[in-house]
């Protein structure tokens, strides 16, 4: 099965996703694609946010899902985003959510007198619970005395997959260095069982060095010596904070590319980044994280050769300074892609 589903979603995704695709259709035109228009137009439209049904072709009829961003001041509940994005994370159960940071250009990190070795890490970021899942509630609502609640959702089984997943690639990859962050000096039940449990998984691993930050001194040592780090596991929210920290050691978010994945069964690939608002419909998006993540969706497909040579094009692309404008850069999202395509 060779069928991707695209869902363009809103914003700069849709222009982002449009440049990827043609990457895509360059080097693997035998892929299949088909789109869904899901997204804030759809919602704003017809009050659909996700369809049940589609949500179970994805799961079923296609090899993976490829999604712009979702995202619309025009919908501040976000609404659609929760049902569409988080929706297909949770229902989906794609727990990893691998997020890897490489710094492909030593003069787009923002650290001075850096080389591009010293940011080559992974995240493991779980994905399926924490702070995500929308268990809490609202009492008396807008009132002097509300009480609004958020827990945190820590189960022993998703806490140990996502350990044992970051294990696992470091050992398939020949990777050495797992570190796992947590703030369990102020969260004492749940972060308690990421400490057992990762203490219990790294036994598994001798020799791979397990090694466990705070969340507060991860963000700190990131930026001091990101060349210390391989492989972070962490969870949801501490993950979708220190991945950001980690778009901007590469270059910034418009490089940023990620797979959530659930191994042998579901996966979605998506730039890091979101719809941009500030930059929709301009034609201006660096559309470099949705071409690097159509590469990583190539390698999930079994053409590791593919990815390697879309992130060789990309860097070419970096070197030669034929980028967007953030990066310093003059081209279009249009141009930069043609750049790279010139490159493959
Ligand atoms: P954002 O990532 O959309 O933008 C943050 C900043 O980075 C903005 O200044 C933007 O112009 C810039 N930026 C982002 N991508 C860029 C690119 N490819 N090229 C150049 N510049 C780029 O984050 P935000 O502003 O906090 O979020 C906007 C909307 O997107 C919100 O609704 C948010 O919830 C949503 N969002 C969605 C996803 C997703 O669907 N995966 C991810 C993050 C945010
Ligand atoms: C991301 C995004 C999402 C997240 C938002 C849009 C819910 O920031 O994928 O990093 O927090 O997971
Ligand atoms: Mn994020």
């Amino acid at each position: 099965m060779n069928r991707i589903a695209v869902v363009p979603g809103d914003g700069i995704g849709t222009e982002v996703i449009t440049q990827g695709l043609r990457v895509l259709s360059a080097l693997a035109p035998d892929i299949e694609t088909e789109h869904f228009d899901l997204g804030a137009e759809r919602y704003l439209r017809d009050g659909t946010t996700m369809p049940p049904d589609v949500m179970r072709r994805f799961g079923s009829e296609f090899s993976a899902v490829l999604l712009g961003a979702l995202g619309d001041p025009r919908v501040p509940s976000n609404v659609h985003a929760k049902d569409i994005l988080l929706g297909s994370r949770f229902e989906l159960d794609l727990y990893i959510n691998f997020r890897p940071c490489r710094l492909l250009d030593a003069r787009y990190c923002p650290l001075k007198d850096r080389v591009e070795s010293d940011v080559d890490f992974v995240v493991f970021r779980e994905n399926t619970e924490g702070l995500y899942t929308g268990v809490g509630g609202q009492f008396k609502r807008g009132t002097a005395d509300e009480v609004a609640m958020e827990q945190e959702i820590n189960t022993r089984k998703g806490v140990e997959r996502i350990i044992r997943a970051a294990f696992v690639w470091a050992r398939e990859n020949g990777r050495k260095k797992v570190c796992m962050s947590d703030k369990a000096n102020a969260m004492r039940h749940g972060h308690d069982l990421w400490q057992r449990v990762f203490k219990l998984v790294a036994g598994e691993y001798p020799e791979i060095a397990a090694s466990h930050l705070y969340v507060d001194v991860l963000a700190m040592r990131l930026v001091q010596a990101p060349q210390d780090f391989e492989v972070i596991v962490t969870n949801n929210l501490f993950g979708d904070i220190i991945t950001d920290i980690g778009a901007a050691l590469q270059g910034g978010i418009g490089l940023a590319a990620s797979g959530n994945l659930n191994p042998g069964k579901a996966a979605l690939f998506e730039p890091v980044h979101g719809s941009a608002p500030d930059i929709a419909g301009k034609g201006i998006a660096n559309p470099l994280a949705s071409v690097l993540t159509v590469g990583m969706l190539l390698a999930y497909l079994g053409r590791p050769e593919l990815e390697r040579r879309v992130q060789g094009a990309v860097q070419r692309c970096l070197k030669a300074g034929q980028v967007t404008r953030e990066l310093g850069g003059t081209l279009s999202t249009r141009e930069a892609t043609d750049a790279v395509l010139e490159a493959l």
